[in-house]
Parts: structure tokens; sequence; C-alpha cells
């Protein structure tokens, strides 16, 4: 009772911010993200009748506290809906993502560790229920079960059975590329959960955040079948700044910025003044997100490296969907 998978992160280019219910992680706006070949999680689990606990290893360390209780948390509802209550997990992850710096490891670490666990089991689900039961785990996490342009439905029902990931484009549609600037490794301040529930909760933004989705949605999905690069990126940048406002509008007020995210946002904008085509987009860390198409990857990176606090620059291609070893 033992399987591996792996599964890539994703960057929202529509954002995810924001829950109806905090249990089901149901959310209370569609999402759309492009799943990226360059960070992703790969995880073994193995359930064994000799286990007293579930145990989870993170890049061969041993986790405990916050980060096991999720895991666990999740592992009890994998239990749960197929029928094995009494066995116990043994969990290895490998990430190749900077632990919870804004790159989003949750998302490829809940997939993998979805896809690995039902594998394991020996259960045979389709891909929307697959992608249901990720989204316990964590709720960006359940757009990354796919490759390329991947849309979360957030669903009406009250039970969540209609809230998860479906395809919209796969990643050999359009070569879209994504520099990630990393800025800080530490371990992000406020969790992108409980900075959307405060933002919720507090924000006088928040509705200004919901009223501007559904149009985001219509135009960014027309500008990816039409690969119109500029409508796309422009579309991103501008709804990863509002997501970004509404925190500012929270209580209390709070930021995922620090002046070397502005000064990475300057210089994308410097970029466009000079007829390079690219965007920024930031999740719940300091760390940028810079699309660019595959002509002009030399210049993008050119101008991060330059930025002295720029501490690495980590170039992507659009990924596949989850893949498995055995
Ligand atoms: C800013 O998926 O990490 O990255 O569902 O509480 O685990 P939980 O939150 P999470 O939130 C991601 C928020 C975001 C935007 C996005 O990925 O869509």
């Amino acid at each position: 009772m033992k399987a591996t998978a792996k599964a890539h992160t994703n960057i929202a280019l529509i954002k995810y911010w924001g829950k109806r219910n905090e249990q089901l992680i149901l959310p209370t706006n569609n999402s759309l993200s492009l799943t990226l070949d360059g960070f992703y999680t790969e995880t073994t689990v193995h359930f064994r009748s000799d286990l007293a606990q579930d145990i989870f290893y993170l890049n061969d360390t041993v986790v405990t506290g916050e980060a096991y209780n999720r895991v666990t948390h999740f592992l009890n509802l994998v239990r749960e809906q197929f029928g094995h209550k009494k066995l116990y997990a043994d969990v290895r992850s490998v990430n190749a993502v900077p632990t919870a710096a804004g790159f989003a490891s949750s998302a490829s670490g809940f997939a993998a560790l979805a896809s690995a666990s039902v594998k394991a089991l020996g259960a045979d689900v389709e891909n929307d229920e697959l992608s249901r039961l990720t989204r316990r785990g964590s709720g960006s996490a359940c757009r990354s079960i796919y490759g390329g342009f991947v849309e979360w439905e957030k669903g009406t029902k009250e039970d969540g059975s209609d809230s998860f990931a479906v395809p919209i484009a796969p990643a050999d549609h359009w070569d879209v590329r994504v520099a990630a600037a990393v800025l800080n490794p530490t371990e992000k301040k406020v969790s992108s959960r409980a900075g959307m529930k405060r933002t919720v909760d507090t924000s006088l933004f928040y509705q200004g955040w919901l009223d501007g989705i559904p149009q985001d949605l219509a135009d960014i999905k027309a500008g990816i079948a039409d690969r119109d690069f500029e409508k796309v990126g422009s579309i991103a940048e501008a709804n990863c700044l509002r997501m970004h406002a509404t925190t500012l509008g929270a209580n209390p007020p709070f930021t995922y910025w620090n002046y070397l995210t502005m000064q990475v946002m300057e210089t994308v904008r410097e970029l466009r003044e000079q007829g390079i085509p690219a965007y920024f987009t930031i999740d719940a860390g300091p760390n940028v997100k810079v699309l660019y198409l595959p002509e002009n990857e030399a210049r993008v990176e050119h101008a991060l490296r330059e930025l002295s606090g720029v501490n690495d620059v980590i170039l992507s291609r659009a990924g596949g969907p989850v893949t498995y070893q055995n």
C-alpha cells in the first residue's frame, strides 16, 4: 500500500482570496492558475499496519506541530473517504520549492499527498474527485492536479461537491514563462490562511475585490484562448494588485510586500517601458513572479538578477499534471 506522486505548484493569475466555508475550504470566488514545471513536490505515502500514528518527513526532516497536524488531518479525510480507518501512513515528501515563502508549497504538497494517498490505497478516482479531495488540504492545491491553465470553480453547494478545478488549456497550448525572484527565504509572518480570513472578516475593500472577479475571469480566459500575452499579463497584474489592496483595508491592516517587492514591481514596469512585455504577480509573501514570453527570457532574467536584494531567480515553464512513479 505504497505509492509515489509528483505534483507541480501553480501560480494564480486570478487569485483565490477568501473562504465561504473554512472547514470545507470553499472559496468565495473562482480562481485561475498556471501550473509551473520548475516547482514541485514528490511524495511517497506508505500505509503500514505497524504504525500507531502517521509520520511525516519533509526533505528528510521529521515534521511536527502545525504542519504535521495539517497532514494528519488530511490523511484522516482520506481514511474516512476510502474506508481504511485504522491504517496510518509513513509520508516522505521532497520539496523543490522554498517552503512557506509565498511559493505555494502547500499547493504542490497537498496535490502530491492526495494523489499518492489515493493511489496507495488502490482507489480509482476521477480527476474531479481527486481535485475535490485535494482542496480539503489546501485550496490552491486543487488546481495542481492539472497542468497548464486551470480554473477552480468555487461551486455553490454547501457540501462543496461542486467546488473543484477544471483544466482550461494544457501546458503545450502556450509557452508562457514565469521568473520567480526570490527575495526572502524566511517563513512568512501572516499565512495565506490567516491573511485571507482577516481580510474576509474585516477588510472594507473585500467587496470591491469580489466585484472585479467575473470580468477578470471572462477576459483572461479569452486572452488565454487567443494567446494574447498583454491581455493575460495585464489582467493578472491588476488582479494581484487588487488582492493585495484588500490587506491594507483589513483590521489590523497588513501587507505581504516589503521594499524589495516594490523594487521588483518597479523593474517590471521599467521593462515594459523599454518595450518588453512582462507582468508581475505576487502571492501571500514578498516574492514576485514575473510572466514573460520565451524570446524575452534573457532580458527579464538579467533585469531581475541586477537587483541587489534578489537572492535568486528561478525560471519556469508551464508544467504538467500530477504523475505517478509506481
Ligand atoms: C494568495 O491555498 O494557501 O496564493 O486554502 O487556506 O490552504 P488555504 O490557502 P492557500 O491560499 C493561496 C492564496 C494565494 C492565491 C492563490 O493561490 O490563488
